[in-house]
């Protein structure tokens, strides 16, 4: 890519308020697959005295004409993605008609075709891939919309109410809507489609009746009841625990099959990917239904966080996007397992989060340069921006966490705010200063913490020195507020209370200095410490921890979050151990005990059972070497999976086959189902007739979480059954493209020589699709993310495969394009070859002439 057609970046310093305001549009949509015409009358005022140029954002439209107050205007000049209208009145409507093709958009932004359903996704910046608008979060405005369209489509939706509907000639009908919320652009949502629809109703607690429709392809409607209970637990928990009521008379979900991302909170009339909405026990595992149950809450908890208070710049973007994670997070946590909803967080900001932060593309929670604004819906806006309310969460208590949100609503309902506004109110709110606490939002990089312990016996004192070290990455960073939260344990197991010089100490330490000493006294022992319980702040934790006291913590920490992060750390260790002295590449047998007691006692929730029971993943493991020791991760965690299955065989057996599924969808039944899964795990890796008659008949289970997690099994351990049992599935659910994602993804984690080879050979298979983003992450995006071995073959040729399809994708759709480069963002913390080998891919992707923006940005800061 030449300098001259480089890119540029917008910077958050920059930002200006918006010259002109839009208070109201009135858009006419006359859908056809190659020429919507789209009528858009705007009421325009001067928002600035001397503004004269209106720049209206617009891309690949087509302008038809322009009028000003009702006549032709042509003092206008289009540029290559805006449209500049000069020397308008202060007050004024503008007219403009212009045409796009849906049917020609495979990017799945602005007004595209789904499976022949027309659908529109605006966020972030869409709306001007339908027409010339101020495509920016600040700008709020009422809409009326008109659809048009053959009667075939039989549903015409947009935000709102709707006003009429009606029979026009041609065999074409319309319906108008209107949403009486003023909204940003990115809000705005038009579909229309032929569907099967749900309906239910919902009464909020001040006695107002709610419509709610989900709106599916013909057929789906047995796989909508859980998405529409979820819907209504959302609506239901956002009352009692935020006081938060619906506002709207109806509330529509739309599911469509070609979708980016998971979902979108559009007013009232949400969009979402079918694989976040359609679920039955035959069809979708019980890790679908908590996915769909907390996505469904997410979409509707953005009517507050996002909606009534939104962005004033896309810098802003935590704003409603960690708020709204951290309230979905919240949802799921209050209805089903705290402790479990805690692990599936944690694991996803060590996995991810941690490698984003420590590589390339590494940014601030309130990013502060941006070139493609698709590029930062991300783990660390999203995830690590959660981590960062919820410590709000944690130094302020839930009263006054809701008295800051109460404050935030009261100042900042109906407007385009900044997270300095969010942090004002919970600092307002609580009388607790939080300046110091906003570090958090600039400052990229996860810090770490070296804590050193320290047991004076003569005193009874025990200290905790810690230093907070900037990220490797990020020297300049100066330190942060952090809440450490702690538990001392006595040998007894018991917790032992806080205190120092008479006065009871919290359990909530806050950090704030580069180097700080806590003492607690009155004990008559050493205790052990449990540090940063609950993972109270998104850190790297450094210190000396003897294989007893993690033991100790497993045993008996008050928090299940905290037993299996001490599982976790005892697993890392013994990894690290086994690499560094190849000799010694065995679990002792104190860790093997352990586990064979928590299978034979089995006690407390048997969820959390089979996740202390999990190796940590290749990604937390390689989170711990400069030098990503890729072949020895792998060989060790199959050695000692190996032996944990040979040495308790026995017991995950006996485990098995005593507990008793009973098909339903209770927490108990989820849970029993996730320990027979690990058993399964386990026993898979040890080819017996025993062994393969469990597999193969849960394989042949009616529901897919028990035949999956065979499948999976027998996949993972490269057992003889894989083949034949991959055949099945294949014949037998051929016709749910939903279903046979799953069934890629297990192609994809397939090892052998063929490995490659069998990829490129279902690019042909009949469900694949390359302009589907749930097909190609599911079979490459798995592929790249968890074939370790395979994907990183020294020879390269896994690398290829994802070089080959990034080259595709980029002219296809550059935002799915741009997700799926993800792994090749680290190519820094591999060996010679490997790194080497990846950055020729990075380098043959920078040289495309039609390199998308959205892959520019990450090309050139992973090679910069
Ligand atoms: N705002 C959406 C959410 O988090 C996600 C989103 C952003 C999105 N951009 C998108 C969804 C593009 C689909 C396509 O809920
Ligand atoms: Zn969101």
């Amino acid at each position: 890519m030449t300098a001259s057609k480089k890119p540029q970046a917008q910077y958050l310093k920059d930002y200006q308020a918006p010259p002109y305001f839009i208070d109201h549009v009135d858009l006419t949509f006359d859908l056809a697959p190659l020429n919507t015409r789209v009528t858009s009358v705007m009421t325009v005022k001067k928002a600035v005295a001397d503004a004269t140029d209106l720049a209206l954002d617009g891309i690949d439209l087509t302008l038809i004409s322009i009028a000003v107050d009702g006549s032709v205007y042509s003092d206008y000049t289009l540029a290559d993605e805006q449209l500049i209208i000069h020397n308008l009145p202060a007050h004024c409507q503008v007219t403009i008609v212009n045409e796009i093709a849906p049917k020609t958009n495979t990017s799945l932004e602005g007004l595209y075709l789904s499976g022949g359903a027309y659908c529109t996704q605006c966020e972030a910046q869409g709306f001007r891939k339908i027409t010339y608008y101020l495509d920016r979060p600040d700008v709020l405005a009422s809409f009326d919309v008109t659809i048009i369209a053959d009667e075939q489509f039989t549903h015409l939706l947009s935000n709102g109410n709707k006003l009429a509907q009606g029979k026009l000639d041609n065999g074409r009908h319309f319906a108008k809507w209107q949403d009486p919320f003023k909204k940003p652009s990115y809000l705005f949502a038009l579909v229309a489609g032929d569907f099967d629809v749900l309906e239910d109703s919902f009464v909020t607690k001040s006695g107002r009746n709610i419509e709610l429709a989900l709106f599916v392809d013909k057929g789906n409607l047995p796989k909508t009841p859980h998405a529409m209970a979820s819907l209504k637990k959302s609506m239901q928990w956002d009352e009692q625990r935020f006081d938060l009521e619906y506002d709207l008379d109806i509330y529509m979900i739309v599911a469509v099959d070609f979708f980016n991302m998971g979902a979108m909170e559009n007013k009232g009339l949400n969009i979402f990917n079918s694989k976040c909405v359609l679920a039955n026990q035959e069809t979708a595992t019980d890790k679908d239904y908590h996915t769909i149950e907390s996505i469904v809450g997410h979409e509707y908890f953005h009517n507050w966080t996002g909606n009534r208070v939104t962005c004033r710049d896309w810098f802003q973007l935590s704003l409603k996007e960690g708020l709204t994670v951290f309230r979905d997070q919240e949802f799921s946590s209050d209805l089903g397992s705290r402790a479990l909803n805690r692990i599936d967080a944690v694991k996803v900001m060590r996995t991810h989060q941690f490698s984003e932060d420590a590589g390339p593309m590494a940014h601030p929670i309130r990013p502060e340069q941006v070139i493609e604004m698709n590029n930062f819906y991300t783990v660390t806006v999203y995830d690590k921006g959660a981590e960062v309310i919820r410590m709000m969460h944690t130094l302020l208590g839930e009263e006054k966490f809701q008295q800051g949100m109460a404050l935030y609503f009261q100042r900042h309902d109906g407007q385009a705010v900044t997270c300095d506004d969010f942090v004002a109110a919970m600092n307002d709110a609580s009388g607790i200063d939080l300046t110091q606490f906003k570090r958090w939002y600039s400052q990229a990089g996860t810090p770490r913490l070296i804590v050193e312990q320290n047991y004076d016996a003569q005193q009874g004192v025990f200290s905790l020195n810690i230093e907070q070290h900037a990220p490797v990455n990020q020297p300049d960073n100066v330190p942060l507020h952090i809440p450490f939260a702690i538990e001392l344990l006595d040998a007894q197991g018991r917790s032992v209370p806080l205190s120092f010089a008479g006065n009871r100490v919290d359990h909530v330490l806050n950090v704030t200095n580069k180097q700080q000493r806590f003492s607690f006294d009155g004990l008559t022992e050493r205790p052990v410490a449990v540090l940063l319980e609950d993972f109270s702040a998104p850190c790297i934790v450094k210190q000396q921890t003897t294989e007893a006291d993690l033991l100790h913590i497993i045993r008996f920490a008050r928090s299940d979050f905290s037993r299996w992060d001490a599982q976790q750390q005892l697993f890392i260790s013994a990894v690290k151990t086994a690499i560094e002295n190849p000799a010694n590449n065995q679990l002792d047998d104190k860790i093997i005990n352990a586990l064979r007691s928590l299978l034979i006692e089995r006690e407390g929730d048997l969820a959390l059972i089979s996740e202390l029971l999990k190796l940590p993943s290749f990604d937390t493991l390689a989170a711990e070497f400069a030098v990503i020791p890729v072949d020895e991760i792998v060989a060790v965690t199959q050695q000692f999976e190996l032996q944990i299955a040979e040495q308790l065989q026995g017991e995950f057996t006996a485990c098995y086959q005593s507990l008793i599924d009973d098909g339903s969808v209770s927490a108990d039944a989820v849970a029993v189902r996730a320990l027979k899964g690990l058993c399964l795990h386990y026993l898979a890796k040890v080819d017996e007739l025993d062994n393969n008659q469990l597999l193969v008949s849960a394989a042949n289970s009616h529901n897919m979480t028990n035949a999956l997690a065979a499948l999976s099994a027998v996949v993972k351990a490269d057992s003889p059954l894989a083949i034949e049992l991959l055949s099945q599935f294949d014949s037998q659910w051929r016709h749910d493209v939903l279903v046979m994602d799953k069934w890629f993804a297990l192609q994809a984690m397939q090892g052998g020589e063929n490995a490659i080879d069998n990829i490129k050979k279902l690019y042909e298979h009949p469900c694949f699709d390359f302009s589907n983003p749930n097909r190609v992450r599911a079979l490459v995006g798995s592929f790249s993310h968890f074939n370790t071995a395979q994907f990183h073959r020294k020879d390269g040729s896994g690398y290829q495969l994802l070089g080959d399809l990034l080259v595709k994708l980029n002219a296809i759709n550059p935002q799915n394009a741009s997700r799926m480069l993800t792994p090749f963002m680290s190519w820094r913390r591999y060996d010679e070859v490997r790194s080497a080998a990846m950055k020729a891919q990075l380098q043959r992707l920078a040289e495309l002439d039609n390199l998308s923006d959205d892959l520019f940005e990450k090309v050139d800061k992973a090679l910069q």
